[in-house]
């Protein structure tokens, strides 16, 4: 994928739907008696492997016209898949779908891609053997493939070492298994999507500062869904608009959930102006972003606002490469471990284009303002790198070339076709 330098971004766009409210909507009509509308589900390769894995245990689920319907057949209608369930690049989809098969009364396999197959899965199998679950590590790594036989589970209040929402999802909802209140503590709060939509769907979650707690055995039924925007896939066109100059752009129907929302945050602290139309309020908030062209400045990203720009930070980088400036991330020695090793590969893509820029062991400084040029960078087929530099590219001298560019499809296919859309 090749992407040269921007004069400058004007239009509107309305952002694809949201993936880990796409994800949860599929499971958790998969688990709720009758039928599960969905509009504006995010058709990502991600999203997609978990309907392929739900279709494996017996549900019938239809697309149709932009909508899709989720036969689902209760909390215990799940059948046993006669081939191992495979998640494809989908860290989502692995620890969320091993907290529901731990529950089971069946044994499964479950499994995904080379980046599947080295991601952290000891996270999930603590708490969820804890909890009497048998999840093994076919490998003995601690990563999938994974082998679950599911068991009657013990309600467990497990105290997470991460802040992360796959984590407390996986254990909240293998504790609709248990046999009494199940409570999972994070060290500070991550998304809670989970909690929103189960008590949507009917089931009874509580959330009081970073403890969420689950009462067993709930009646799910099946409701209609209106997935947001995606504030993760906005966070390009965010970050586009700002720095390019003479923007003006309009990205509507997107998610601003407060525990999602850290990229707004520190766009303000850097500058930026943005300012929030049409704002709703019910259910998961969306609002309108207006996005006007700025001088962006160096800011400090650390503390408890990390979990909610997780996924922003590779993004946040970039920017922070053409602030003024110095900007400091630090407290997210989780990026080591999504889709790629985001610390490394930021820091080696960024000066490859010629930015000032050192990797620490939980996060990166970048000294701002010098002139970034083309180059060929690796995405390392890590979608959110590669959205993140197909921004870069728009503002760099020269042609900056994106090997595996494609690996877009997994959270936004229709990416490079919606950034033209806007750039003269
Ligand atoms: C997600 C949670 C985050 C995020 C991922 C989606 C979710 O991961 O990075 O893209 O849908 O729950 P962690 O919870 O592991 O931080």
């Amino acid at each position: 994928m090749e992407i040269k330098k921007a004069k400058k971004l004007s239009g509107s766009l309305v952002i694809p739907g949201d993936k880990s409210i796409s994800h949860r909507a599929i499971m958790f009509g998969s688990l709720a008696e009758g039928t599960t509308r969905i509009t504006n589900f995010l058709e990502g390769a991600d999203c997609l492997s978990t309907i392929s894995c739900f279709q494996k245990m017996g549900i019938d689920i239809e697309n149709t016209s932009g909508e899709i319907l989720v036969h689902g057949k209760g909390l215990h209608g799940l059948c046993a898949p006669t081939e191992t369930l495979d998640v494809g690049n989908s860290g989502t989809s692995t620890r969320l779908i091993s907290g529901i098969l731990a529950g089971q009364d069946f044994v499964s396999e479950l499994t995904g891609d080379a980046s599947i197959q080295k991601r952290p899965m000891k996270r999930i199998m603590t708490p969820l053997s804890q909890m009497g679950a048998d999840i093994v590590s076919l490998n003995g790594n601690g990563c999938a493939p994974l082998k679950i036989s599911g068991k009657k589970l013990h309600a467990i209040h497990y105290n997470s070492p991460v802040a992360s929402a796959q984590v407390k999802s996986c254990v909240l909802l293998a504790g609709m298994y248990s046999d009494g209140i199940t409570r999972v503590t994070e060290p500070v709060l991550s998304r809670n999507h989970t909690e929103i939509m189960l008590n949507y769907f009917g089931a009874n979650v509580t959330a009081e500062g970073t403890t969420a707690s689950i009462k067993p055995d709930p009646s799910l039924y099946g409701r209609e869904i209106l997935v947001p925007g995606d504030i993760s896939s906005a966070a390009y066109f965010i970050a586009a608009g700002l720095l390019v100059p003479n923007s003006e752009i309009l990205l509507k129907n997107v998610g601003i959930n407060p525990t999602r929302d850290g990229i707004l945050r520190v766009c303000k602290a850097m500058g930026a102006d943005i300012t929030l139309l049409n704002e709703t309020t019910e259910g998961e908030p969306t609002a309108d972003l207006l996005i006007r062209s700025s001088t962006l400045h160096g800011t400090t990203v650390e503390g408890a606002i990390i979990p909610t720009l997780i996924d922003e930070l590779p993004m946040i980088a970039v920017m922070a490469a053409f602030a003024e400036g110095t900007t400091v991330i630090r407290d997210a020695q989780e990026l080591r471990v999504k889709e790629s090793d985001r610390i490394q590969v930021m820091t080696e893509n960024l000066q490859e284009m010629g930015a000032d820029i050192q990797a620490t062991e939980d996060g990166m400084i970048i000294h701002g303002g010098k002139p970034l040029h083309g180059a060929e960078i690796d995405s390392h087929l890590d979608h959110r790198i590669a959205m993140s530099f197909a921004v870069a590219g728009l503002l760099s001298e020269g042609t900056l070339s994106i090997k595996n560019g494609e690996c877009v499809n997994i959270s936004y296919p229709k990416f490079y076709s919606d950034l033209y859309s806007l750039a003269e």
